[in-house]
């Protein structure tokens, strides 16, 4: 990493003939430069001053070379590349889009579920992307930490909609002001629990986003001003929610009923960008760090993912994970009831 930094600084510090910034001699090839220099500018990266540029640079670097190195790999069931997280370390987008503060939770997670009936057998595959009017377009929570607050909305509006026929989308800011006030742990963009969100809208209904809309920070222009639909059609209240069983056949059954919000560990997932992710360890309880919603499974029982950043990561904004629990997804998940 030093030994970069000096590299990088002498190659742009002062204009040298491009063949001593060569890759053979120093490691970076102008090729590199040049694709993080496009990347820059696609993503409209602004950074503070010329140390952070360089550090970011750097950071890029090291991240192209690992993206470089899988694409060598003729055994990977997925792919990685460029997107808006390329210039952030492994730890860095832990820190700011992962939710790692989960030893704050004041109840110990439930480790139990239940296993939900259907009348009919359960199909072969579900994906309810194809199904009309069921699931808004793919959001982007930006640099606000509140994968809990889309969790919670991303279960909520395809519930709703699937049982009042009408696609609403809800409000993920009023759940990251309000949840924290009305007394709940989860907090704003610091991060916080699924759960709670889905509880406040049970006590206090949830807006739509019209009428509250995401700022991508925690309070600053609203400060929960608003707190409940002004009438039930407005917005919406859910009755109950159901913790699933830890099991394949009983994620898949609640997955033919409704989208199920899912936890898991998304540490490996930040350069994603298609294919069959099988990348994770073994995840346990402590380790699960973003919610997201499954939206179905294929033939094979590969799981079919909905995330919150953008349409630039990943499949479209989604991703499919091997079958089983991989990364975990098998091991916290929850859908609407009522
Ligand atoms: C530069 O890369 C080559 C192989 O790509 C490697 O053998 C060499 O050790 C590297 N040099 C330095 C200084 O890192
Ligand atoms: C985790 O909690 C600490 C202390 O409460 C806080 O400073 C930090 O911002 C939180 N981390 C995230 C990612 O929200
Ligand atoms: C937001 O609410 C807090 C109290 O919870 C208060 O101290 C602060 O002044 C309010 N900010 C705005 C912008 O209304
Ligand atoms: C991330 O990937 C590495 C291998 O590249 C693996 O060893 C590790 O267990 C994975 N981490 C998580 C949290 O899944």
């Amino acid at each position: 990493m030093q030994k970069l930094l000096i590299t990088v600084l002498l190659c742009f510090a002062v204009i040298l003939p491009s063949t001593l910034c060569d890759d053979s001699q120093q490691n970076i090839s102008v090729q590199d430069l040049l694709t993080y220099n496009k990347w820059k500018l696609q993503h409209q990266k602004v950074y503070l001053n010329e140390d952070e540029q360089l550090y970011r640079q750097s950071v890029f670097l090291e991240n192209l070379a690992k993206i470089k190195s899988h694409a060598s790999d003729t055994e990977a069931t997925y792919t990685v590349g460029l997107n808006q997280f390329s210039d952030y370390t492994q730890e860095e987008f832990k820190q700011r889009f992962l939710n790692i503060n989960l030893s704050q939770r004041s109840t110990p997670l439930d480790v139990s579920g239940d296993q939900p009936r259907l009348l009919g057998a359960i199909a072969t595959s579900i994906d309810w992307r194809t199904k009309p009017n069921v699931l808004n377009p793919i959001k982007d929570l930006g640099q606000c930490n509140a994968n809990w607050a889309f969790g919670a909305v991303g279960v909520m509006e395809p519930f709703n909609s699937i049982k009042n026929g009408v696609l609403k989308k809800f409000s993920e800011q009023q759940l990251i002001e309000c949840v924290h006030k009305a007394g709940f742990t989860s907090n704003g963009c610091q991060g916080g629990f699924l759960e709670d969100g889905i509880n406040y809208a049970i006590k206090y209904g949830i807006v739509q986003s019209s009428s509250y809309p995401y700022t991508a920070s925690t309070g600053i222009v609203k400060n929960c001003t608003i707190t409940s639909p002004t009438s039930p059609s407005d917005g919406f209240y859910p009755q109950s929610f159901q913790k699933v069983a830890q099991n394949s056949l009983a994620l898949k059954t609640a997955l033919n009923l409704y989208p199920v919000a899912v936890q898991i560990d998304a540490t490996n997932w930040s350069s994603y960008t298609g294919g069959i992710f099988n990348n994770c360890g073994s995840t346990t309880l402590q380790d699960l760090n973003l919610y997201a919603v499954a939206v179905g499974y294929d033939a094979q029982g590969n799981w079919i993912i909905r995330n919150s950043w953008g349409t630039t990561w990943g499949e479209k904004g989604y991703i499919r994970l091997a079958a089983g629990s991989t990364c975990g997804v098998l091991l916290n998940s929850f859908y609407i009831t009522a």
